[in-house]
């Protein structure tokens, strides 16, 4: 096993702790999702760094405010701390965070790593898997199925147009007629 093998290895199994209550929306295999969506999308960016997308990609959600009260990105600073220089430490936090939508009001990332992991994140987020993770989320909050399927339309149809990258958006217009395929039905069911 190499170095670079050996620092994927040893994230996948550091996120493990973080989540340990979480199910659902956000847990090790949520994250692992992002992982192998963006180094597909990121075969096909020559100019990304796949080391900065991988771990990012992986650590994306361990200092994420609705579940960890940490500041500088510290949950994830334990991990890379004496792995990597500095200087890809901080590639790595800034990347992570220019994804999420709500911390920076909708503006994409500026970096090509930063709009990779952005576009995995958000397509774990439509499709099958995504109406998964919608319905898990209402019952996690014991919300009524409708809230649920309001959030498809505050949030989850709108994500195929915010990708920033070409493979991103491909694979998401794919997840996206799934999702209107499934409402489709479930008007027709409730009606
Ligand atoms: P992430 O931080 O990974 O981008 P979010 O925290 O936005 O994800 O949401 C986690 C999961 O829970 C997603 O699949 C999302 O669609 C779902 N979710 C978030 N808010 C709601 C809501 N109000 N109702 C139903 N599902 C939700
Ligand atoms: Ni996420």
């Amino acid at each position: 096993m190499n170095l670079y093998e050996s620092i994927i290895d040893q994230a996948v199994k550091y996120i493990e702790e973080p989540f340990r209550n979480n199910s659902g929306g956000h847990d090790t295999e949520h994250s692992l999702r992002v992982y192998r969506n963006a180094m597909l999308i990121a075969d096909n960016e020559p100019d990304s760094n796949c080391e900065i997308v991988a771990l990012a990609a992986l650590l994306h959600d361990v200092d994420d405010h609705k579940l960890f009260h940490t500041e500088n990105n510290e949950n994830a600073r334990v991990f890379l701390k004496n792995r990597l220089p500095e200087e890809r430490i901080d590639a790595i936090c800034s990347c992570i965070n220019a994804v999420s939508f709500s911390r920076n009001k909708g503006k994409a990332p500026d970096s090509i790593e930063g709009k990779i992991v952005q576009d995995a994140d958000r397509l774990d987020a439509i499709g099958a898997i995504g109406i998964a993770r919608t319905f898990a989320f209402g019952g996690e909050h014991g919300r009524p199925l409708r809230d649920s399927i309001q959030h498809f339309h505050n949030k989850l149809l709108l994500l195929k147009d915010l990708m920033n990258t070409e493979t991103g958006k491909l694979l998401a217009a794919e997840r996206h007629a799934f999702l209107e395929e499934f409402l489709r039905e479930l008007n027709d069911e409730l009606n």
